[in-house]
């Protein structure tokens, strides 16, 4: 298995490294409380995983952060 941090983009992830949802469970106050499992995505070999915050098919980068310049530095 293999992550990298990619200059100004996505972490690139290889391996077939299984990865799956976790929500923020809450009590009634709505007070975080744990992670809840959620569902899992279908296994391939390489994802490329948005680390900018503005991909519109999250956990997975779209190329936006080039459009919106993203930087790491
Ligand atoms: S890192 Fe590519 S869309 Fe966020």
């Amino acid at each position: 298995m293999r992550i990298e941090v990619t200059p100004n983009g996505p972490y690139s992830v290889s391996g077939s490294v299984p990865i799956r949802k976790q929500i923020i469970g809450t009590d009634e106050r709505g007070q975080s409380v744990s992670w809840v499992e959620g569902e899992a995505y279908p296994a391939r070999e390489r994802y490329e995983l948005c680390r900018c915050g503005h991909s519109r098919n999250k956990p997975f980068c779209d190329g936006t952060h080039a459009t919106i310049g993203f930087t790491d530095g």
